[in-house]
């Protein structure tokens, strides 16, 4: 059995064998889903503690609120409460794609999941969609990925480290999402191995350096991202998007206020996340020959005054070099 903790000390679970008590009756609904063998499932408790585990007969879920039997899970409608053997309330639920995500073992720092969605617009992926991801890292993104194309669609992900390799693989595993993933273990610098992709979404942290392979490994007008921390980076992968043959460029920071849900004294969150990155997203075009015609127009109208600006300063030091010289006497020749 595969079994994941992630930072909080929750995580994948089902390792437990203890003895437990079933679940609640529930009548059954028209149209429910029920839970069936091999479903990966959610129990969260009335604190809002979150347990991912897979069903398997004959496996207990342990935690502190007591245990609760897989079988006791099984063929009930997602959205029953089920009891653990010490009486605590748990609300079984289908896990989210956030939930997927978040609760994934990490190696490094992965994608929150108001990025990876927005990537997943910009990227304008779909059931069917062929896209290329690097680095891979822990998963995440590779998780939001794969989610999107499934089932028809592959995501073709390189990760230069393999430790990273053998963990994404394992969480993508756990999240039933490996078969829609290839997964190679190569730096990037060597190129991409497939061609006329849909997408392509660099994570890491020189994108500009391997803009030429992306290029090279994306179908003309398709979709380009990537996420950076800083905005030195920005400015940097900007030019080089520029002058490589990239148009339709977009630079976005993604915020997500969340509220405290009461109804009598609605108000935000006293924190929320504050910055993770910068998206930058942009269109291949077929000749990268003209990318200067296809700048912003916020670009067009800055690089035309300062043309003008500096047309003017030209011809202002022109003509105080040429007063000066009208008013300065001459010296006089012996
Ligand atoms: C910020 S992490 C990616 C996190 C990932 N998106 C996630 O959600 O878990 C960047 C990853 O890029 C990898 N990387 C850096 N340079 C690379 C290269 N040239 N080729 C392939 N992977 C590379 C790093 O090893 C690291 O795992």
């Amino acid at each position: 059995m595969n079994s994941a903790v992630n930072e909080a000390g929750e995580g994948i679970d089902g390792s437990n064998l203890t003895a437990g008590l079933g679940s609640s009756a529930v009548p059954a609904r028209a149209g429910a889903k029920l839970t069936k063998v091999g479903d990966l499932v959610l129990l969260v408790s009335d604190r809002g503690k979150r347990h991912l585990l897979r069903l398997e007969p004959g496996r207990q879920f342990h935690s502190h609120l007591g245990s609760t039997r897989h079988d006791d899970l099984l063929d009930l409608p997602y959205g029953t409460t089920v009891h653990s053997h010490l009486g605590h309330a748990l609300l079984l639920l289908e896990p989210s794609l956030d939930d997927r995500i978040t609760r994934i073992k990490r190696n490094t720092q992965i994608i929150y999941p108001k990025d990876a969605a927005m990537i997943g617009q910009r990227l304008s992926l779909r059931a069917g969609s062929r896209v290329i991801e690097a680095g891979t890292g822990s998963g995440g993104l590779t998780i939001a990925l794969a989610w999107a194309v499934a089932p028809g669609g592959r995501v073709y992900s390189y990760e230069i480290r393999e430790e990273h390799v053998r963990v994404a693989r394992r969480n993508l595993d756990q999240m039933g999402l490996l078969p829609y993933v290839e997964l190679h273990h190569a730096s990037i610098m060597d190129g991409f191995a497939q061609a006329g992709v849909d997408a392509l979404v660099l994570d890491l942290r020189t994108p500009w350096l391997f803009l030429e392979k992306a290029h090279a490994a994306l179908r003309p007008g398709s979709f380009f991202a990537a996420l950076v921390p800083t905005t030195n980076q920005v400015s940097r992968l900007l030019l080089e998007l520029e002058k490589g043959g990239f148009a339709d460029i977009v630079v976005e920071e993604i915020l997500v206020r969340k509220y405290k849900p009461v109804p009598d004294r609605l108000r935000p969150d006293d924190s929320m996340v504050g910055h993770t990155g910068f998206l930058i997203s942009a269109r291949p075009v077929v000749d990268p020959s003209e990318p200067r015609r296809w700048l912003s127009e916020e670009r067009k109208r800055y690089e035309a005054r300062k043309a003008l600006n500096e047309r003017i300063a030209e011809e202002e030091s022109r003509r105080a070099e040429g007063s000066d010289e009208n008013k300065r006497p001459r010296p006089k020749l012996p």
